[in-house]
């Protein structure tokens, strides 16, 4: 990438763990409105599950991710084996603060994002993209990533991009996948619960977390065992 760089061109990098749907397609073609050249990333990343959740469940779809980013007309596809990111094991800690921490996902995934900005940080200094594009859906993560990117100088710009859904509001996610039809149907009250601001929508769900962050309502509910996540500002 730094030949691309050199030719001055702009890099936009979209960072995802494949099982692509229109949230992430809607990240890259505003990459491609916005780059040079556009570099998606599939990567299931292991350090940022913790034991016990999903990372063996994940989905996982190579070759029709592989064909969407064809067809979308995705400049590079970087799709390393985790020998290749994590050679050595692990090695450096990240410690984040606690004022990121202290709430939202970081409470029930201890060590998530933590795995997260350290595969970020890989991804960028592998890819050094001049823009990255991260969704409003994981809204704590694109906190972090931004807290990430100030903190280590990596002079990219951070492109939070609005949350993807479907017709009746669920936000897309690759985890919808693990959906049954019955559990499809309770999804679908927690966009409206959400917009009416009423929390008791949700009632007999197992909701994980329901607090508000700067203006910003943020939800955890988990159903089928599928843990889906949302918010909405306020
Ligand atoms: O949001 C995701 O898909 C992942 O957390 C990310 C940013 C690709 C890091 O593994």
């Amino acid at each position: 990438m730094s030949l691309t760089r050199e030719q001055g061109k702009t890099i936009g990098l979209v960072p995802t763990m494949g099982a692509l749907h229109e949230g992430h397609l809607s990240l890259i073609a505003k990459a491609k409105n916005e780059c040079d050249v556009v570099v998606v990333s599939i990567f299931v990343n292991p350090t940022q599950f913790g034991a016990g959740e999903d990372f063996d469940r994940y989905p996982r779809d190579f070759e029709k991710d592989r064909l969407l980013l064809e067809r979308s007309e995705v400049d590079y596809l970087f799709y390393p084996s985790t020998e290749e990111i994590y050679p050595v094991g692990e090695m450096i800690e990240f410690k984040l603060p606690s004022d990121l921490l202290d709430w939202g996902c970081a409470k029930s995934r201890p060590g998530h994002f933590e795995g997260v900005v350290r595969v970020c940080a890989k991804l960028f200094n592998i890819i050094t993209p001049h823009k990255v594009y991260f969704g409003q859906k994981d809204y704590q993560q694109a906190v972090i990533v931004k807290s990430l990117i100030s903190d280590l100088d990596f002079g990219i710009e951070m492109k939070i991009c609005p949350t993807v859904r479907e017709v009746d509001g669920l936000a897309m996610s690759s985890r919808n996948r693990g959906l049954s039809r019955e559990g499809r149907e309770k999804a679908k009250m927690i966009y409206k619960a959400l917009q009416a601001r009423d929390s008791s929508i949700l009632d007999g769900l197992d909701v994980e977390y329901w607090e508000e962050r700067d203006g910003v309502l943020l939800i955890a509910v988990k159903i089928d065992g599928v843990r889906l996540i949302d918010n909405i500002v306020l």
